[in-house]
């Protein structure tokens, strides 16, 4: 009795790799020195985005800058979001090393002390988390749009990670 082989299906070729989505972007990410931002700052470098980095941890910041191995798209800046004069220096230098700014990603913020009883809140701490997520959120959306406006380059505006997401 003769037995007949089957040849194996040939394995499908490999998907294309997805073209980078940010290929020439420019970003701006606050708070990029850990944790979410630093997430974000990896994957819009990932594809293709160049980008800055602005935080108040700079050894965090530079090492983050450090391990993506590409001084020529990626910087970091020593910035308090809280500071208006920082946020403006930040948009500043990235339109200077970089020529431009098409992406802000209002990511710096902290949560504050836990405070489940508003009658004991300690109105400082409510101070410091505003000036952080609501006043240094304003001040990135502020600097950013007076480079984007006028260039009318305003593709992506992030406002905070957890706040509001604009496009237009
Ligand atoms: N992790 C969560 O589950 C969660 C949930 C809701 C919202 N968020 C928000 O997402 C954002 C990121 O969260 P995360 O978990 O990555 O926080 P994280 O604390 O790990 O990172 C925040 C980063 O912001 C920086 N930062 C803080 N204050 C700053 C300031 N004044 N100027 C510049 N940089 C400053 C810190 O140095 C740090 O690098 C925050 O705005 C946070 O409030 C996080």
């Amino acid at each position: 009795m003769s037995t007949t082989t089957i040849a194996p299906a040939p394995a499908p070729a490999p998907a294309p790799a997805p073209a980078p989505r940010l290929l020439g972007k420019v970003a701006l990410v606050t708070g990029g020195a850990s944790g979410i931002g630093e997430s974000i700052a990896r994957l819009f470098h990932t594809n293709g985005a160049k980008i800055c980095i602005a935080d108040m941890q700079d050894n965090l910041g530079n090492q983050v800058c450090e391990s993506l191995g590409d001084e020529a798209n990626v910087c970091f800046l020593h910035c308090d979001v809280t500071e208006e004069n920082d946020v403006r220096n930040a948009v500043d230098m990235t339109v200077a090393k970089f020529g431009t700014l098409d992406i802000i990603v209002n990511n710096a913020g902290i949560s504050g002390a836990p405070c489940p009883d508003i009658r004991n809140v300690d109105l400082s701490d409510f101070d410091k988390v505003f000036n952080v997520n609501v006043k240094g959120v304003f001040h990135g959306m502020k600097h950013a749009a007076r480079i984007m406006i006028p260039r009318r380059k305003a593709q992506s505006f992030l406002c905070a990670v957890w706040q509001v997401q604009w496009e237009g």
